[in-house]
C-alpha cells in the first residue's frame, strides 16, 4: 500500500520541483558515473526509489529500446509524475512500478544495472534492501549508488549559528524518523556480504559561492524544510524564520562559501 506521508520529505509539488532542481545540479556527476559503470544502449536498469523519475528519464534515453528502465517507487504521486513526463518525452521504455523496497519482493532478475540515489538514507532496513536489490543483478552487472557519507559537512564560511542549528536539527529529526543520513558508512562494509565487489568509490563535495548553480540545491531545501519542521511542531515558526533569514544573509554576501553534504559514489559489481 502506498503511504504518501511516509517519505520524510513529503511527495507534494514543492518536493517534486526540488527533486528536479537537485537532479539538474547532480546530472553531470550522474551521467559520468553511469558511463564509468558501463550503463549503455541496450542495458536493462532498475532505478530504485525513483521518485518522480528525473534519473529514469535520462537513463531511458541512454539505454534506448530494447533497453529499458524499471522505476521502482512507493509513492503513487511520484509514479504519476514520471508517467506523465515519460509520455511528454515520447519514451516508451520506462516501466513505472509501485513497489515498497522494504516490504515488497523485487521481482526483476538478471538486470544489467541498478541505480539508487538518496533512498537508503530513508529506509528502515537498508541492508536487507541492499541484499534484495543485489539479488536482482546478473553476474557482472553493476550497482551504482549515490548516498550521503557525512551530511554534517553542510557548512558556511563565514558561519551563521542559525544555519548550523538547522543542520544539527535536520540530522537529529532525520534519525528520529527512522532514517540515517550518513548511510554510506553502513553500506560500504556490507557490499561484500551481499555478493558485490567494490569497483570504485568517489567522494563528491562542492564548495561554492551564492552565484554558483550548486548553491541552489541546499538553498532550495533549507527554507522548505525549515517550514516543514515548524509545521510539524519540532521547532517554532520564529526558529524557521531565523534560519531563512540567515540563509538570505549568507546569500547576500557574494563571498560566502558553502560546503555541501558529502555524497559517496559507490560503484560495485555483482559477483
Ligand atoms: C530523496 S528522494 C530521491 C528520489 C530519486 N532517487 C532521486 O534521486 O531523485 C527519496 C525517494 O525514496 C522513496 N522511498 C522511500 N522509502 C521507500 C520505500 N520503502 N520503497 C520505495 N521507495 C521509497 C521516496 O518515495 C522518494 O521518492
Amino acid at each position: 500500500m502506498t503511504d504518501e506521508k511516509n517519505y520524510y520529505l513529503g511527495t507534494h509539488d514543492a518536493e517534486i520541483r526540488r527533486l528536479g532542481l537537485q537532479h539538474r545540479v547532480w546530472r553531470p556527476h550522474v551521467l559520468d558515473a553511469w558511463r564509468r559503470a558501463g550503463i549503455t544502449t541496450g542495458s536493462t536498469v532498475i532505478d530504485a526509489g525513483a521518485g518522480p523519475g528525473y534519473a529514469s528519464l535520462d537513463l531511458a534515453e541512454i539505454v534506448e529500446e530494447p533497453g529499458k528502465v524499471v522505476a521502482l517507487e512507493r509513492s503513487d504521486r511520484f509514479l504519476q509524475s514520471l508517467t506523465t513526463a515519460a509520455k511528454a518525452r515520447g519514451l516508451g521504455n520506462i516501466e513505472p512500478r509501485s513497489c515498497d523496497l522494504v516490504t515488497d519482493e523485487i521481482t526483476q532478475t538478471n538486470v544489467d544495472a541498478i541505480w539508487i540515489r538518496w533512498v537508503f538514507a530513508f529506509l528502515s532496513d537498508p541492508i536487507a534492501v541492499l541484499e534484495k536489490l543485489s539479488n536482482a543483478i546478473r553476474p557482472g552487472g553493476v550497482f551504482v549508488i549515490h548516498e550521503y557519507m557525512d551530511w554534517g559537512t553542510l557548512n558556511w564560511t563565514p558561519g551563521h549559528p542559525a544555519l548550523t542549528d538547522f543542520v544539527n536539527v535536520t540530522i537529529r529529526e532525520w534519525r528520529g524518523s527512522g532514517g540515517e543520513p550518513d548511510i554510506a558508512v553502513q553500506l560500504l562494509p556490507m557490499l561484500s556480504k551481499v555478493g558485490l565487489r567494490l569497483k570504485e568509490t568517489r567522494p563528491i563535495i562542492h564548495a561554492v559561492r551564492p552565484s554558483n548553480y550548486v548553491w541552489r540545491w541546499p538553498a532550495t531545501f533549507i527554507p522548505n524544510h525549515a517550514r516543514d519542521l515548524a509545521k510539524s511542531g519540532v521547532v517554532t515558526d520564529a526558529w524557521a524564520t531565523d534560519v531563512i533569514k540567515a540563509l538570505e544573509a549568507a546569500e547576500a554576501n557574494g563571498d560566502t562559501v558553502m560546503t555541501t553534504p558529502l555524497v559517496m559514489e559507490i560503484i560495485a559489481e555483482k559477483i
